[in-house]
């Protein structure tokens, strides 16, 4: 399989190379053909011996014509099997193929047995007594027993942006299986802005049927022969991101995340397969082990999955621009993404002030730990603050009505201000004067690294920190109403999807 060795040179993810084990390549590739081969040339040019061997007291000494021409013809049935079984699985890395194949062999195997038993019960258990062909049975049998690995995961998709709240439980297939991929069984998933923007249209165009979701946290199940960073049995998480090339100068920088091949976990088409991505609205997510994290002890499950993506979001900016003790850092829009921003920046020790459109959140602010909170819609609201932020971390998701040059008073010289927030609206205008009086940059972030990522969630752990959750047992009704919720952004703070037990099998 060409496309093994391919994976085993590079250190690049996603391609359809997956290795079954050797013995299975070995019996049906090689094996089993070969044999079959063997049993063609005896039914076509050696007839009598493989009469003799058949049932030696009734072969005859010479075959009649009508006997050798159904003999030719068993002959030439042989030889399309060797052909069809060696030559179909070794064109293709599909799973489902190869299955399919070894049943329809199980099938015409088990008519064969069925043939020889006038020969005899002990035929069955006689082992000493078995030829070649009786070895080669055992084969498909044991495969086909020890294959029932789950190709199939399940999920629920969306069929287009006008029924973006209809949930359909289907089965997909994910992409073939990696040398550094792991599976993982999911137990709970996120609930995240982005999945709205998707389904809806608001964000373009997006290839249906789609199960979204981008905050996973299950148990790895399965892992890639060349896996070294997860173990089977561990509890991991997967977040927006699920692929980049790990080869340039970006990705060998911690910045794997702005790599110009990063792919997400939904919606994104895999290199080499055509297959879209599935998300975490499923049974199971197929992820290099790149982009899966062990969770730490101490951190549950529901709280965990919704950093994965909002959390991630939320802590790379501030761990890249120097949020810290003695830093007074602003936290605009109190959301899914700004209290896990507010949440952090407090657990990385600086002063937090969370900046919202109106009072309605103060006390949630507040009971989350802020130092501070202003609201625009206080009349000089920005005065008292000019020129004294370090870093702004902006999670608003709507520029509507929105004075960017009162907000951006607020940075010190030379200060940070980072958009993380994707609104579907076109967004505001920038004027050049905008950042003249002191200097300040403006920017944005897209999710972070591995390394970030590891870092978050120890950080949590450490500190205990709780973000604001509520759980959602999953279901096509359930998720209707989440996402109708989210929409009119009637939520404290996050969702996250559990009980999947209960949908998807233990
Ligand atoms: C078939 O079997 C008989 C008895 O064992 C033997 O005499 C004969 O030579 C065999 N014929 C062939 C073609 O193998
Ligand atoms: C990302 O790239 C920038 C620019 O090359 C570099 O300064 C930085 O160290 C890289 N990594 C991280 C984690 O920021
Ligand atoms: C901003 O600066 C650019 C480059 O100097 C200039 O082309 C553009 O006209 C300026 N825009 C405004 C609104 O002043």
């Amino acid at each position: 399989m060409t496309t093994t060795t391919k994976q085993a040179t590079s250190p690049a993810v996603g391609k359809s190379g997956f290795t079954l084990p050797l013995l299975y390549r070995l019996f049906f590739l090689l094996i089993e053909p070969l044999a079959t081969l063997v049993g063609a040339y005896f039914a076509l040019f050696d007839q009598e011996t493989y009469l003799n061997l058949s049932h030696g007291s009734s072969a005859p000494t010479t075959i009649p014509l009508g006997t050798s021409i159904v003999m030719s013809q068993l002959g030439n049935m042989y030889f399309a099997l060797a052909l069809s079984e060696a030559l179909v699985l070794r064109s293709t890395s599909d799973l489902r193929v190869w299955k399919a194949v070894i049943i329809s062999l199980l099938v015409a195997d088990v008519g064969h047995l069925y043939t020889v038993r006038v020969l005899g019960p002990q035929i069955f258990w006689s082992v000493s007594e078995w030829n070649a062909i009786d070895w080669g049975n055992i084969g498909y049998y044991l495969t086909a027993l020890t294959m029932p690995y789950p190709e199939q995961f399940t999920g629920f998709q969306v069929n287009g942006p006008d029924t973006w709240l209809e949930f359909h439980k289907n089965e997909f297939q994910p992409k073939p299986f990696g040398d550094y991929d792991v599976d993982i069984k999911i137990e709970c998933c996120g609930v995240c802005g982005s999945d709205v923007h998707t389904l809806n249209g608001g964000w373009g165009e997006q290839k249906y049927p789609l199960a979204v979701g981008h905050e996973i946290v299950g148990t790895a199940i399965r892992v890639g022969p060349k896996v070294t960073l997860i173990k089977e049995g561990q509890r991991v998480g997967v977040g927006a991101q699920s692929y980049s090339c790990l080869d340039c100068r970006q990705c060998k920088n911690d910045n794997e995340t702005y790599c110009r091949k990063q792919l997400d976990t939904y919606g994104a088409v895999w290199p080499d397969t055509g297959i879209v991505s599935q998300g975490g609205y499923s049974s199971h997510v197929r992820t290099h082990e790149h982009w899966v994290f062990p969770i730490p002890d101490g951190l549950p499950s529901t709280i965990a999955a919704p950093m994965l993506c909002a959390g991630l979001t939320a802590y790379s900016p501030l761990a890249r621009n120097g949020c810290g003790p003695g830093k007074k850092v602003g936290i605009v829009g109190l959301g899914g993404i700004g209290h896990m921003g507010l949440l952090f920046a407090k657990a990385l020790g600086a002063e937090v002030w969370v900046i919202s459109r109106s009072h309605a959140k103060e006390a949630d602010a507040r009971a989350m730990g802020a130092d501070g909170f202003l609201a625009t819609s206080d009349k000089g609201w920005n005065e008292p603050h000019v020129m004294t932020f370090d870093l702004i971390v902006n999670t608003a998701n709507s520029f509507d009505g929105f004075d960017l040059d009162a907000y951006l008073s607020l940075l010190d010289v030379h200060a940070k201000w980072v958009s993380v927030g994707l609104p579907e609206d076109d967004g505001i205008k920038i004027r050049n004067q905008t950042f003249l009086s002191n200097g300040c940059f403006f920017g944005s972030s897209h999710l972070g690294s591995r390394r970030e990522t590891l870092d978050m969630l120890q950080l949590a752990a450490d500190k205990g920190i709780k973000t604001w959750v509520e759980e959602v047992p999953i279901s096509e009704k359930n998720l209707a109403d989440a996402l109708t919720r989210l929409h009119k952004n009637d939520i404290k703070y996050r969702f996250c999807l559990t009980n999947y037990p209960e949908q998807f099998g233990a």
